[in-house]
């Protein structure tokens, strides 16, 4: 029987990574896995995990795949030895946290190209053969961040929240095509990400005025507590993507956690957003 052919982005670390892992070294073996990365200098701790977790030689294949460059995606396409991708995983990623103002030169710009328009090349690249074969999957990397605003995440939740209205949009049409896009709502991941920040933690935060200093740092501390009660390892995360991979009539959205539900559900009992802002308010700079 043919394995399930699937093509994830961002595997250097984290998510990626694991899942990647977790599909070559699945015991049905029904796996082909293309894990992807911008930069093959960053592919040992992959390859170490494969071999600790005994994936059978053919599972995994590593490619470069950066999604800020259409011919790297194209490239990366072409490698494909099967000439089709049945699982496309949307899943590289960007953070940017900090005051507006704080943020570096071309930090915006870097993050939502990665994040945005680095999502949409990805699809252009895989979309049309899934269309005309009728068949495949799309699962994305989402955020809680793209289901509320969060302070000092102003632009990575705009990036997060573009995903939102880009899947939900294609998620219309796709089935008239045998074609099924799901999010998977991921709250805190005990990952690279943070470590990752484009601009670094806070960006140039002494730019920022004192009160908006303030704030961050108890921001900072809200973050601290939301990590220590809700954070969870990517291994459980992962298990998410195969429930939405798996499933025969795959939902948009796909939740890692109900942690974070009440506050969602909040935005969308009260549209004018007040009860969402005043308790958001309370949670991180009042608690
Ligand atoms: N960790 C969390 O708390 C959390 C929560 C919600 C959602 N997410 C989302 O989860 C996804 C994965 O993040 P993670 O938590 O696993 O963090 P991570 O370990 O930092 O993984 C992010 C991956 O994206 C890759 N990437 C960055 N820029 C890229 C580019 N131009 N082309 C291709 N790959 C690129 C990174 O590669 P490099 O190593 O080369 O930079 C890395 O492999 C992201 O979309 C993130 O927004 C994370």
């Amino acid at each position: 029987m043919d394995r399930t052919v699937v093509l994830i982005t961002g595997c250097s670390s984290g998510i990626g990574l694991h899942l990647a892992l977790r599909l070559a070294s699945d015991p049905s073996q029904s796996f082909k896995v293309y894990a992807t990365m911008r930069d093959l200098k960053a592919q040992g701790p992959l390859w170490e995990a494969a071999q600790a977790r005994r994936c059978p030689s053919g599972s995994l294949e590593i490619l470069q795949l950066d999604v800020r460059d259409s011919d790297s995606v194209a490239a990366a396409r072409a490698r494909v030895t099967e000439g089709r991708v049945d699982v496309l995983v949307c899943n590289a990623g960007r953070g940017l946290v900090g005051p507006l103002e704080a943020h570096v030169t071309g930090a915006m710009s870097s993050v939502l190209d990665v994040n945005v328009a680095g999502t949409v090349r990805t699809l252009q690249a895989f979309l049309p053969d899934m269309k005309q074969r009728r068949s495949g999957r799309v699962l994305v990397t989402g955020s809680m961040g793209g289901l509320m605003g969060l302070p000092f995440n102003a632009v990575y939740c705009a990036s997060k929240f573009a995903l939102e209205g880009l899947c939900e949009s294609l998620a219309v049409l796709l089935p008239s095509f045998g074609v099924h896009v799901s999010l998977i709502e991921c709250g805190p991941v005990h990952t690279a990400f943070q470590e990752k920040l484009e601009g670094g933690l806070g960006g140039a935060l002494d730019s920022a005025d004192t009160k908006t200093r303030d704030h961050f740092f108890c921001y900072q501390r809200h973050c601290e507590r939301v990590f220590r009660e809700a954070a969870q390892d990517p291994e459980e995360v992962t298990e998410v993507f195969l429930k939405a991979l798996r499933a025969p009539q795959p939902a948009l959205r796909y939740f890692s956690t109900e942690h974070f539900l009440p506050l969602v559900r909040l935005r969308f009992d009260d549209p004018s957003g007040c009860s969402y802002v005043a308790a958001m308010r309370r949670a991180v700079f009042e608690d």
